[in-house]
């Protein structure tokens, strides 16, 4: 079997349901269910026995070592960490403890699991892990798209705990041998996604007649992959990648955040029009930019597709109209997972309720 982390998270979720609908071989599932990660998103594997659903942290080397030993997984892959950049400016520390230690309590049951595997299991074990493309930094515009062998430059406690992931995953396989795999992703959108995030905060305000915060003047370019894109590329770096590699996770797609959220209220204009005739765009609102926001990210994931033969399937234009039908189906998900912690968050983040 294999095995998960942040498994009922916005991405994990994504992979373990396709992972479900694409094999039969049984996934474990270890997740602390902080308010990122809902067993809601895994509703429809909820009585599906290849499914093993652990409530637990990565941190807690422990119980790491004991699923490990239970399971024996073939492969491990870690999704789970802190992973909004607002909330690291707010406050680091549970980023440190998660992104940081956990990982580092995650390798070390790791090391102890995989040292006494028999050869041929020894042979087949990978880790991956998986991180983002935030670690290289910020680009101009101008500026080639990040390569594999970019420096890293993290600007933000988000990024800086994820290139201290990264470098702790390096590190263990060059002085311990550990099988390991890195992939460098750009921002995905697409089913599950938390309402915290810009495209699912923007859909989820339209629809609720709240205004569409537009940090600084809203300029910053992303690049957007739908998440089942990623998905697939990292099944492929698990199946054929070459151990101790990173690979670069992008879709083609770099965009202002201004013309991402033009183009979802232009959709949503479309799918579900507003009662006043007006277009859902009249609700973005400029508000104070983020501290320290880089400006642009751009993924070059030409070795990926050149090594490993991976393309994305979906376009931002297809992708985001499944995105938004999805939440426009899904109300009672969004609704669920946006109850008390929820408000909470976007009080403090933007000052109403
Ligand atoms: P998410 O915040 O939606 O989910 C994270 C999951 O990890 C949640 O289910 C949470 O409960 C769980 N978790 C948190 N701390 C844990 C701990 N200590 N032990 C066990 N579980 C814990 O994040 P996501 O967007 O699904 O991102 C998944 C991974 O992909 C992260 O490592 C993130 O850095 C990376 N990534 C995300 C994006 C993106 O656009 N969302 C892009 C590139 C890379
Ligand atoms: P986000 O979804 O938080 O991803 P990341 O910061 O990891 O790229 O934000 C995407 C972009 O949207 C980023 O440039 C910040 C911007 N943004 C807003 O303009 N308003 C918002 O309310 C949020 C959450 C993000």
């Amino acid at each position: 079997m294999i095995f998960v982390t942040g498994g009922a998270g916005f991405i994990g979720s994504n992979f373990v349901l396709e992972w479900l609908a694409r094999t039969d071989e049984p996934i474990a599932n270890l997740d602390k269910l902080t308010y990122a990660g809902n067993l809601q998103s895994l509703a429809s594997a909820a009585n599906d026995p290849r499914h093993v659903f652990v409530k637990g942290d990565i941190g807690d080397a422990e119980l790491v070592g004991r699923l490990l030993a239970t399971y024996r997984p073939r492969a491990v892959i870690n999704f789970a960490a802190e992973s909004h950049v607002d909330r690291s400016i707010h406050g680091p520390e549970e980023f440190i403890q998660t992104n940081i230690v956990g990982t580092f309590r995650l390798l070390e049951a790791l090391r102890d699991y995989y040292r006494p595997l028999p050869d041929a299991e020894k042979s087949a074990f990978r880790f991956l892990h998986v991180s983002t493309d935030e670690v290289y930094g910020s680009l101009e515009r101008g500026d080639a798209p990040f390569r594999e062998d970019n420096p890293y430059q993290p600007n933000s406690p988000y990024s800086a705990t994820k290139a201290a992931s990264d470098h702790l995953v390096r590190a263990y396989h060059h002085t311990y041998g550990l099988p390991v795999l890195t992939t460098n992703c750009s921002n995905n959108y697409g089913p599950y996604h938390f309402p915290e995030k810009l495209i699912p905060l923007c859909i989820h305000n339209a629809l609720a007649g709240k205004p569409l915060p537009i940090y600084g003047d809203g300029e910053q370019i992303r690049d957007w992959l739908y998440v089942q894109d990623h998905c697939s590329a990292i099944r492929r770096v698990l199946e054929a990648g070459q151990i101790g590699e990173c690979y670069n996770i992008g879709g083609w797609n770099e965009l202002t955040n201004l013309t991402v959220v033009n183009t979802v209220c232009s959709i949503l204009d479309d799918l579900k029009p507003r009662d006043d005739g007006l277009s859902y765009a009249s609700q973005l609102t400029f508000v104070e930019d983020r501290l320290g926001h880089d400006r642009r990210y751009a993924i070059d994931a030409t070795k990926l597709s050149a090594d490993l033969g991976w393309r994305p399937s979906e376009t931002f234009d297809t992708g985001i109209r499944k995105t938004i039908q999805w939440n426009l189906d899904n109300l009672d998900w969004v609704k669920n997972v946006t109850s008390g912690a929820y408000q909470h968050w976007v009080d403090k983040q933007y000052g109403t309720s």
